[in-house]
């Protein structure tokens, strides 16, 4: 950008055009997104700046993360927090991003039978991440035990950090565990996982913005994407109650496979459900009593 004083309007259109120059996907979106973050406002509120000669400061900032987009970090990332159902909360690259079809599955725990028939239920999120999904429902239900688990420390100390942000911290309780095997046999009402999905063949076929700074901790499921799932449905039909819930997210051609293992570790209600955009997103399922 040339160093003649520009409005804010006018420094938009340029990062626009280096954005797509560098091939970046949505690029009016993400310079607003960048621009919004430095007024600390939403992207509608962007208006009474637009005429503006901004601060020199907001130029350097707005600059240093144009750099950074195009450079393939994704812009949640340059602006460390992003909104997911009604929290908005750090995201670094500790941890995957949350993304809006998991909004989706806190939906479906929060519609259960599991959580509306329990007075206070045991809720655990394995995988947790940032935290998104065991923190929204914590947000949305007045009664409950929350804790969320996940293999890497720092994404459970991106997690903790989030209920402190968000002000849940006296309420879930997050900690490093590999699966969910630790609690009590049948004490668990819920569990709920968005957990790596994605052949490890197709890892490095992403997108790079995902493939080189989101964990592959988080990506990566295994040979056929599945072993993720396989572990947990073992530890699940230990620790659930009977009349218990899974639910999972899953990835798109992955509906038959869930169905089968859910069915063979002895869960009823068996049920694939699409996503707003149509497509098989979650697989749940009963504990046989
Ligand atoms: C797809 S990310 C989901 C993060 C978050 N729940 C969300 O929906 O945005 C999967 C998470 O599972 C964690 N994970 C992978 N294998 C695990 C295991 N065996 N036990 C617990 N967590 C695991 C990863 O570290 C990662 O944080």
């Amino acid at each position: 950008m040339s160093e003649t004083p520009k409005t804010l309007r006018e420094l938009i259109v340029l990062g626009e055009a280096y954005l797509r120059g560098r091939a970046v996907a949505d690029p009016r979106t993400v310079c607003e997104l960048l621009a919004a973050r430095l007024f600390n406002c939403g992207r509608l509120g962007l208006h009474p700046h637009l005429d503006v000669v901004p601060q020199t400061r907001i130029v350097d900032a707005l600059r240093r993360g144009l750099l950074r987009v195009a450079g393939g970090e994704p812009v949640q990332y340059v602006l460390g927090r992003w909104d997911f159902r009604d929290l908005t909360l750090k995201v670094d690259r500790r941890a995957l991003i949350p993304r809006p079809e998991t909004e989706q599955l806190v939906d479906l725990v929060l519609a259960s039978r599991q959580i509306k028939e329990t007075p206070k239920p045991l809720v655990v999120d394995v995988g947790t991440g940032s935290g998104c999904i065991i923190l929204s429902l914590a947000h949305a239900l007045r009664n409950g035990v929350f804790v969320g688990l996940d293999i890497s420390a720092e994404a459970i100390e991106l997690a903790q950090e989030n209920a402190a942000l968000t002000g849940l911290a006296e309420r879930v309780l997050f900690a490093e565990s590999d699966g969910c095997g630790e609690f009590d046999p049948a004490s668990v009402d819920v569990l709920v996982s968005n957990p790596p999905y994605i052949p490890s063949r197709t890892v490095d076929g992403l997108e790079r913005h995902i493939r080189d700074h989101e964990p592959r901790l988080a990506l990566d499921g295994g040979p056929d994407g599945l072993c993720v799932y396989r572990a947990l449905l073992l530890d699940a039909v230990m620790v659930l109650k009977a009349g218990g819930g899974v639910f999972f997210e899953i990835g798109d051609d992955q509906g038959p496979a869930l169905r089968e293992l859910l069915d063979a570790h002895g869960f009823s209600e068996v049920t694939i459900h699409k996503d707003y955009a149509g497509r098989d997103r979650f697989a749940t399922g009963v504990l046989n009593e």
